[in-house]
């Protein structure tokens, strides 16, 4: 059962269980966060882990200054001004990474892009002494409406967590502005803590809505998924098929796969997951034309990575159109 601690006293534990690739509940101005090391692709997997979600959406990358978000991400002008205008505060910005950034591809399911926010107070303080970007959604367990009281965190997670860090009710009461810079222009993609008038104000521009395609699932799918095909649930594989193993005993053929990555050798879903994004594209980089996909179990974090992987085998064209808006949180 998670222990509750008041932010004056939760400082050291939090660094211990961040540092050892736990992960920790903390309070922001918006709502609280389930927060994990975005550079360590084990933590990431215990936050959706600890959510039960039953898929991999990208997730917000928490950075403490403008030093550390320049590490990570590429900056226009336009962008650089709405961070010096909202941040410390409840504005995401949706960015192109900076490549070799170290971000885990878990953080950004297979993405270019990043979103980045810097949170108030003690989330602010905890990513400044722990020197590395926290991925953190809200700390609600998949399906339930986000958490605003320390209480209610552990009411739903208590059991999946070790730290809720109490900073008593969160000010906002509501998930940040999210908002991404296509080359001049600006869309929101998720409404927020911060009013769109505001932002436009800033900007001097009116924000674009609605999916610009890219962000919608069916083609986040699509977007990550390899150049190969890719077939699931394969029991052999074709000479010059790429292979993309799970645990200890081996699809038939395998000897003769153009490539083969295991997600995990000891058949532990929680690594599988920490290394689907990179092991899909490092497979893909071998020029085969299909990865073969072993079955993976569907229990725990078996759930998400078989919806990743069925999402990365749909064709593109076979992507429904009510997908599109269903990974909004
Ligand atoms: O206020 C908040 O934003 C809270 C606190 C904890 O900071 N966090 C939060 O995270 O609401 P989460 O994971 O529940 O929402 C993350 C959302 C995704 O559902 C998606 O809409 C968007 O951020 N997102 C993340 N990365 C993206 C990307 N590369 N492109 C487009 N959208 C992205
Ligand atoms: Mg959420």
């Amino acid at each position: 059962m998670a222990e509750i601690r008041a932010v004056g006293e939760a400082m050291e534990r939090a660094l211990a269980l961040l540092e050892s690739g736990d992960v920790v509940a903390i309070p922001t101005e918006t709502v609280y966060g389930l927060a994990g090391d975005a550079t360590n692709g084990v933590a990431v997997a215990r936050i959706f882990e600890a959510k039960g979600r039953p898929r991999f959406n990208p997730l917000i990358a928490h950075i403490a200054d403008p030093a550390m978000a320049e590490r990570i991400a590429l900056f226009d002008p336009l962008s650089e001004r709405l961070a010096q205008a909202f941040w410390p505060g409840p504005l995401t910005l949706v960015l192109p990474q900076r490549p070799g950034n170290g971000i885990h591809p878990l953080v950004t399911a297979g993405l270019d892009t990043i979103a980045l926010r810097m949170p108030k107070g003690f989330g602010g303080e905890l990513i400044a002494r722990f020197g590395r970007a926290l991925a953190a959604p809200s700390a609600n367990s998949s399906g339930r409406i986000s958490a605003t009281t320390a209480e209610a965190v552990a009411a739903d997670l208590g059991p999946r967590i070790k730290l809720v860090v109490d900073g008593g009710a969160t000010p906002v009461g509501l998930e940040s502005t999210i908002l991404k810079v296509e080359t001049g222009k600006l869309r929101l993609l998720r409404p927020g803590g911060i009013a769109a008038g505001e932002i436009e104000a800033v900007a001097g521009m009116k924000l674009l809505r609605g999916a610009s395609g890219i962000e919608a699932p069916g083609m986040l799918a699509s977007h990550y998924a390899p150049g190969a095909a890719v077939r699931l649930n394969a029991a052999e594989v074709t000479p010059g098929e790429a292979l993309l193993a799970f645990g200890r005993s081996r699809a038939e053929g395998w000897r003769d796969a153009a490539a083969l990555r295991n997600l995990s050798e000891t058949g532990d879903l929680r690594e599988a997951a920490s290394n689907l994004f990179a092991h899909l594209q490092n497979l893909d980089r071998s020029g085969a034309r299909t990865i073969a996909v072993e079955p993976i179990p569907f229990d725990g974090l078996g759930e998400a990575i078989n919806d990743r992987l069925s999402r990365a085998a749909a064709p593109r064209d076979k992507i429904a159109p009510r997908d599109k808006m269903d990974w909004a949180p």
